[in-house]
């Protein structure tokens, strides 16, 4: 029995929460290296698919391929490796296309968006993915629901300490069914402080706030879909909420940071 519930609840999660990872296709034609150097620069990487759902959705967002495209798959000394540099076990090569035995790069064929092998310096169009630092959850919780909902399935109730994260929350905010979205933000012992224990220096409050004591039932910090700021409502609303995501393919959150903090330096 519980273990039915653990198991519709993770549907549940797949099925309510909003992509990860969302792809891009780009007709320009290179090798695969500078192709990964491209999506570096302009997105977070080459595109990488490394579960059914993830290749599900890469399959709904590539809809305008037109020609064959790299993904970040290559071999090192034999071994096939998605470009966050881990292992890659399960792959679903193009059966009726002969694996060669020298070390390559993949491309997704146009037609039956398959994988194959070829030679990495040969050029292609390519996938360049963004990776979503946060998981939209549309579900309706109170504050501490969401805290909880979060720390069990994700990694935390989001912290939108920068500017780059909060405009990474803010494109998904679109899809909220609630009018506030729950955040990490939350007022105790006197002072305001995310949940993660990030740094409070960066803030977004909406402009007639009185933060330095709020009312006793307005200490929960929320987005405003509507105005796009920060807001203090009171932690009992039931509301969808953003989750932070601890790490995707085994990419430390570490290497998210590093990425996130690469996009504002341009
Ligand atoms: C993808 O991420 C890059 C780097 O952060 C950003 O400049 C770009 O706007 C994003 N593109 C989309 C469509 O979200
Ligand atoms: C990746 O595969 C190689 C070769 O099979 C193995 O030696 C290595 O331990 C694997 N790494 C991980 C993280 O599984
Ligand atoms: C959450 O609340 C909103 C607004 O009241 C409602 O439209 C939505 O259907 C609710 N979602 C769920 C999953 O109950």
């Amino acid at each position: 029995m519980k273990t039915t519930l653990a198991v519709l609840l993770i549907m549940e999660l797949y099925g309510l929460s909003s992509g990860l990872k969302q792809h891009f296709f780009i007709k320009e034609k290179m090798t695969w290296d500078s192709a990964s150097k491209y999506c570096k620069t302009y997105f977070h990487d080459l595109s990488t698919f490394t579960n059914e759902n993830e290749q599900k959705q890469f399959l709904e967002d590539v809809t305008d391929q037109t020609s064959a495209a790299w993904i970040g798959l290559y071999t090192e000394s034999g071994v096939w490796k998605w470009s966050g540099g881990e292992n890659a076990t399960q792959i679903s090569w193009d059966i009726s296309n002969k694996k060669p035995k020298d070390d390559g790069c993949a491309f997704v064929n146009k037609g039956n968006k398959k994988l194959h092998i070829i030679d990495c310096n040969t050029e292609h169009s390519f996938f360049c993915m963004n990776i979503s630092e946060f998981v939209l959850v549309l579900q309706n919780e109170t504050w501490e629901g969401a805290l909880e909902y979060c720390r069990k399935q994700y990694n935390d109730l989001s912290s939108l300490s920068t500017m780059e994260r909060l405009a990474s929350a803010l494109l998904e905010i679109t899809q909220a069914e609630t009018e506030y979205v729950w955040t990490g933000l939350r007022f105790l012992a006197g002072e305001w402080f995310w949940v993660n224990g990030d740094d409070l220096d960066y803030t977004d409050w909406c402009q007639n706030e009185q933060l330095q004591c709020p009312a006793i039932d307005l200490r929960c910090g929320a987005l405003d879909i509507n105005t796009r700021d920060w807001t203090h409502i009171n932690c009992e609303e039931k509301l969808n909420f953003f989750c932070s995501v601890q790490a995707i393919d085994g990419m430390p959150p570490e290497r998210l940071k590093s990425i996130t903090s690469k996009k504002s330096g341009n």
